[in-house]
């Protein structure tokens, strides 16, 4: 029949279309390639008579079978060497080799690993390599049913493309895992940075205070209790609560820090607590709240002050009971967290005034470190500014040696209310503008100025300034009595014969401040006019 042949053609490549959409969807469909690459042997022999199948991956200079389907366990351990077997030439050479014949062939590696059905048949054997990047580094190698009118040129290019199809998925998975050991080394890299941050070591101070704290610290670090850290804005709290994870047995567990004050009230349950799937309009999956991913670990509650009342009362149970559930949800969810908590605010005022409850507050006061400011502790001051210093000069890669006499005075005069934020933000600044190797009191910023440093002192004589304030007062009670001076003796409590020696003296015009007789009785008839229109 003549058209017989063209029909078994085209269902010949409708199949193989059919096979390689199913490898593709196979190699694509899970990052687990060993796995994959199981399925695709499967779908070659469901649909291709092929009879086995395996697959090699060159590895510390050997082919290791990756997956085998067709021969018995004992495949799977099978060691290949480069340049061994036909397997072995065909990825010395990086070039397909095709034995028609598997009985004819003496250089048949037999491994003793046949199925003894298989013996009684003729197979052809089709090895084509996997090429990565120009290099073989495998190959797929299949043993089909002998067909005298097979087209092996045809076979050997299908196969090849499922080999590169392999090689794809073996390229991406070499990236991701390449990927993968970046992040994993760049996070052991940033938590041992971490931990040198954080190590004691940074935190500068030798005064009494700051040792009473570190002595508070190194006690609380190793327990699970709770802390309360207090202190003014830019005191450190921050970098205390750091310092009492990195120095805790929870150190290799994450630390999940929540600013408070930064989330409005309508996200900061979801945030803390999480949410289920459809807890909300836009939640289209389960998300996890920060409680859940501190778990093991430390949660550090930044700004606790700010949390509103609902929110209190739930956190009030999960420090009672450790147990939660997610926004929406039923299901109560137990976590195995530390708590650090901190503040700027007088909790307990906030308490006085209904802001913050009292339980709550309890809860969180079991071991509370009080962090002093910085202008109760002058002996941190210059210690702090050296580190602050050469920490800066490091960053902007310039050269300074120390600060000038006046600077120091001009630092240790300063009552700092911003704490060591703000002398950590003044010697930047001073780092920036310096342009010698010295910081100078005209590097500091202006809030540091005293009328001394900068040249500014009024010189003036007491004498002179009481009289030019003197003036001032009766210049504005004569302002106020429109000029009348009986009265503005009376506003500043004195006599009219003394008012009116003090004008005649300072050479005051009084009747600069006279209204004239029309102006006042205008002014007079407007004000009843508002006061008829306000009656009306
Ligand atoms: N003793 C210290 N040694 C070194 N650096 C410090 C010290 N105390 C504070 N700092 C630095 O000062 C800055 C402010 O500290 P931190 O953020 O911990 O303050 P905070 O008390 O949390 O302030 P806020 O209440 O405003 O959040 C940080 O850059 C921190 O590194
Ligand atoms: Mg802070």
């Amino acid at each position: 029949m003549p058209a017989a042949k063209p029909v078994s053609d085209s269902a010949a490549s409708a199949r193989r279309l059919s096979t390689l959409l199913e490898v593709s969807q196979a190699l694509s469909g899970t990052l687990n390639l060993k796995s994959a690459i199981q399925r695709v042997l499967g779908t070659l022999i469901r649909h291709h008579s092929v009879v086995r199948g395996m697959v090699t991956l060159l590895r510390d200079g050997e082919l290791h079978v990756e997956a085998v389907e067709g021969f018995d366990d004992r495949a799977r351990s099978t060691r290949i060497k480069v340049g061994e077997g036909i397997t072995g030439q065909v990825v010395e050479s990086g070039k397909p080799i095709v034995v028609p014949r598997v009985s004819r062939e003496p250089g048949f590696m037999n491994m003793g690993l046949r199925r003894s059905d298989h013996l009684r048949q003729e197979l052809s054997f089709i090895c084509v390599p996997i090429v990565l990047n120009r290099i073989a580094v495998g190959t797929l190698g299949v043993d089909l049913r002998f067909k005298p009118e097979r087209d092996y040129d045809n076979s050997q290019k299908f196969f090849g493309i499922v080999s590169s199809m392999i090689a794809q998925a073996l390229n991406v998975q070499r990236l991701v895992e390449e990927e993968r050991r970046r992040l994993l080394d760049e996070n052991t890299h940033l938590r041992q940075e971490l931990r040198e941050r954080y190590d004691f070591s940074n935190i500068i101070g030798t005064s009494g205070p700051t040792r009473q704290m570190y002595e508070q610290v190194a006690q609380v670090a190793q327990t699970n209790t709770t802390v309360l850290i207090r202190g003014e804005s830019g005191t450190g709290k921050e970098l205390i609560a750091h310092a009492i994870h990195y120095n805790s047995l929870r150190v290799k567990k994450p630390f999940v820090k929540v600013s408070c004050a930064a989330l409005p009230d309508t996200l900061i349950e979801s945030e803390l607590f999480g949410y289920e799937k459809g807890a909300f309009t836009g939640a289209v999956a389960r998300k996890k709240g920060r409680f859940e991913m501190a778990e093991g670990g430390t949660l550090f509650l930044d700004e606790i002050g700010d949390v509103n009342l609902g929110t209190q009362v739930k956190l009030l149970r999960v420090l009672q009971e450790r147990e939660f559930e997610r926004v929406g949800g039923t299901e109560t969810v137990k976590v195995n967290v530390r708590l650090i908590a901190a503040t700027n605010k007088d909790m307990e005022k906030a308490i006085a005034e209904g802001a913050f409850r009292e339980d709550l507050y309890y809860r969180l006061n079991v071991f509370t470190i009080f962090v002093p400011p910085l202008r109760e502790r002058k002996a941190d001051l210059l210690l702090l500014a050296d580190h602050f210093l050469e920490k800066f000069s490091r960053e902007h890669n310039k050269v300074i040696k120390r600060i000038s006499t006046p600077a120091i005075d001009m630092l240790t005069a300063y009552h700092w209310p911003g704490n060591v934020r703000e002398l950590e933000n003044a010697l930047e600044r001073a780092v920036l503008v310096c342009d010698s190797a010295v910081i100078h009191g005209h590097h500091l910023p202006p809030s540091l100025q005293t009328a001394d440093s900068s040249g500014t002192v009024t010189r003036v004589s007491l004498k002179d300034a009481v009289v030019a304030y003197e003036r001032d007062l009766i210049q504005d009670a004569l302002k106020t009595t429109r000029g009348n001076r009986a009265k503005a003796a009376r506003l500043l409590d004195t006599t009219e014969r003394i008012l009116n020696y003090k004008v005649r003296s300072y050479a005051i015009d009084a009747r600069r401040f006279r209204v004239s007789e029309g102006a006042r009785r205008r002014s007079r008839a407007d004000a009843d006019g508002q006061a008829d229109g306000y009656m009306a």
